[in-house]
């Protein structure tokens, strides 16, 4: 098993254990509210005081918790590892960073972020955020928003991440059901370009069937043992 290059895809699952809800399981988030009013630009314009408030309580959970042994193993790996290793995540959380992870793009954007529509400025952000918000930048009051990717819209870093897909000899898919477009199709886009490819998930995603291999299992249980046989190997 000679990976020169890894690319790794994240979703909810990685940061469960650590108390950061994720979307479609029981008792999800999308279980408790409709993503239409949070997660949508349509959303956003009908009732953008709700969506501050959704983000809001998300931004404050989030502050709370801790990176937990999944996040800590891959910031591992890309320490330790002699090829290069490349982290794609659907989070708007910082866990990852927290763990130490640093080659990391958040294609679905941050929670810490704000994304003004406005100037287009896009400014680290702590605490709360409302329509009577400020720009950081254009100093404009009214145009700033939760800078997250929503439904319909298009997610960052697209062409540097289908670059790396198709350089990578292994691709590991983490924590994700496999349901959201474009990250369901990395799967196959790093296969086609002759990548392993494995998904390391608590249960079969909806995508298990495009994997070569697949290990079911916590996150926290089941990457820090995977990330120990690349090492080894
Ligand atoms: N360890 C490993 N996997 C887990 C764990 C865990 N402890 N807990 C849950 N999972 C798995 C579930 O089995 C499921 O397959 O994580 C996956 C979470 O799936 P979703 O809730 O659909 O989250 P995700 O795939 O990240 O959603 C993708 O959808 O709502 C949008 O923009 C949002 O980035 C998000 C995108």
């Amino acid at each position: 098993m000679d990976y020169r290059r890894i690319v790794i895809l994240t979703g909810a699952g990685v940061s469960a254990e650590s108390g950061v809800d994720t979307f479609r399981d029981k008792n999800g988030l999308w279980s408790k509210i409709d993503y239409r009013d949070v997660a949508t630009p349509e959303g956003f314009a009908a009732n953008p005081a709700l969506v501050h408030d959704f983000y809001n309580m998300r931004r404050r959970r989030i502050a709370e918790l801790e990176p937990n042994d999944a996040h800590r193993a891959l910031a591992r790996l890309e320490r330790e590892f002699s090829g290069e290793v490349l982290l794609v995540t659907q989070n708007i959380d910082d866990l990852h960073e927290r763990a130490g992870s640093k080659n990391l793009i958040h294609m679905h954007g941050e929670h810490r972020s704000a994304l003004c529509t406005h100037c287009g400025d896009r400014s680290p952000w702590e605490g709360d955020m409302s329509l009577e918000t400020p720009c950081p930048a254009c100093a404009t009051v009214g145009h700033l928003r939760p800078d997250v990717v929503w439904f319909g819209e298009m997610p960052y870093q697209m062409e540097r991440i289908y670059d790396a897909l198709r350089a990578a000899g292994l691709f590991i898919s983490i924590g994700t059901s496999g349901n959201v477009y474009p990250a369901a199709q990395f799967v196959q886009e790093a296969g086609r370009a002759g990548a392993h490819t494995i998904e390391l998930n608590l249960e079969p995603s909806d995508t298990f069937d495009d994997f070569d291999e697949a290990v079911h299992g916590p996150a926290s249980r089941v990457v820090p043992s995977y990330v120990d046989m690349l090492l080894k190997s």
